[in-house]
């Protein structure tokens, strides 16, 4: 018999992304503001129960990638993907608590729907979700699972976003952007997210953005969120729409100038454009449903290529699939 132990988490953007000082780690500390968006990632573990059970060394035989979005050029089915180090660290902090557990091997199978590296945190959701489905599967064959407290510190050593990704809803983060705490907000947010499929690098976004303070004074961190966290309890995208900001957005235009004329286009067929998390993807926040999907239909005709979806804001964080 197959068993399937699955789980599902969401995408993000980034309301606010402040960056501040470099640490001694190579990371940033940031001041920012998730919002959890309804573009889910799934994993699945799959278990042979008639497969011998082992009880050292990693359980996971393989994965596969399914795509709902444009397939990157590189393999991504290896042990470094994020689901696959998800399920090694559930089942390396499980063994310190019960060395002798006897677990069968598993297969991993995400199906993605989160562009691949736009800024949106997909490989973060695939590894909140891994964290779960793997916590399910600990579970299910030594008895109990490992605490909410545990998934959280090992969210924490996966990546800065894969709390946020387990948690959900509209949260601040600090640190890392690993340190989350949910905030208030009232209503739905509809966005159209573009991606320009350029790849932008992460790291060098956030040390171009060094360089660019270190010669101009003048660019400075934005760590600031009340006006922001006052709009997001008014329910009003107009208001939320002037309150969005992000401090890598010049450093990612600087990088990928195209990225310039669709924030322009965008910026004309709703509320307010910006570059999500680190780029290259475009988040576009519109006044409703309607909007955002003239919106996704104007700008789709004008950019050939790009990747163009349209997604509804706050949603729930990663959470168990039982039926499936
Ligand atoms: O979190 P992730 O591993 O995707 O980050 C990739 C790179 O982005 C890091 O190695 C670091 O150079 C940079 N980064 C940063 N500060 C953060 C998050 C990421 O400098 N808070």
């Amino acid at each position: 018999m197959i068993l399937h132990f699955v789980a599902t988490a969401p995408a993000k953007v980034n309301l606010h992304l402040g960056v501040g000082e470099a640490r001694a780690d190579g990371y940033h500390d940031l001041v920012t503001v998730f919002q959890s968006v309804d573009l889910w990632e799934t994993v699945r573990l799959s278990v042979d129960t008639r497969a011998p059970r082992v009880t050292q060394g990693s359980v996971v035989t393989g994965m596969t990638t399914s795509f709902g979005v444009k397939r990157p050029a590189e393999d991504i089915d290896t042990p470094a993907n994020l689901a696959w180090r998800a399920v090694d660290a559930v089942v390396d902090a499980y063994r310190r608590i019960d060395g002798a557990v006897s677990l069968p091997r598993v297969s991993i199978e995400v199906e993605k729907n989160v562009f691949v590296a736009g800024g949106m945190a997909g490989g973060s959701a695939d590894a909140a979700a891994a964290l779960l489905a793997a916590n399910a599967f600990v579970g299910h064959y030594g008895g109990t699972t490992l605490s909410r407290d545990t998934i959280v510190d090992l969210a924490k050593s996966l990546g800065a976003d894969v709390p946020f990704c387990l948690m959900g809803g509209t949260a601040l983060g600090a640190g890392r952007g690993d340190e989350v705490v949910e905030m208030m907000s009232r209503g739905l947010y509809w966005w159209v997210f573009i991606n320009p499929s350029v790849p932008l690098p992460t790291g060098e976004a956030f040390s171009r953005l060094d360089d660019l303070r270190h010669n101009d004074a003048s660019v400075v961190p934005h760590l600031n969120t009340t006006t922001l966290s006052r709009c997001l309890l008014t329910g009003e995208p107009r208001l939320v729409a002037r309150a969005l900001h992000n401090d890598l957005q010049p450093v990612a235009v600087a990088m990928r100038p195209q990225l310039r004329a669709l924030l322009d286009f965008a910026a004309d067929c709703g509320l307010r454009a910006i570059v999500s998390g680190s780029g290259p993807t475009v988040a576009l926040l519109c006044e409703d449903e309607e909007d955002a999907l003239d919106a996704r239909d104007r700008i789709e005709a004008a950019f050939d290529g790009y990747e163009i979806v349209c997604a509804a804001g706050p949603t729930t964080g990663a959470r168990e699939v039982l039926e499936y």
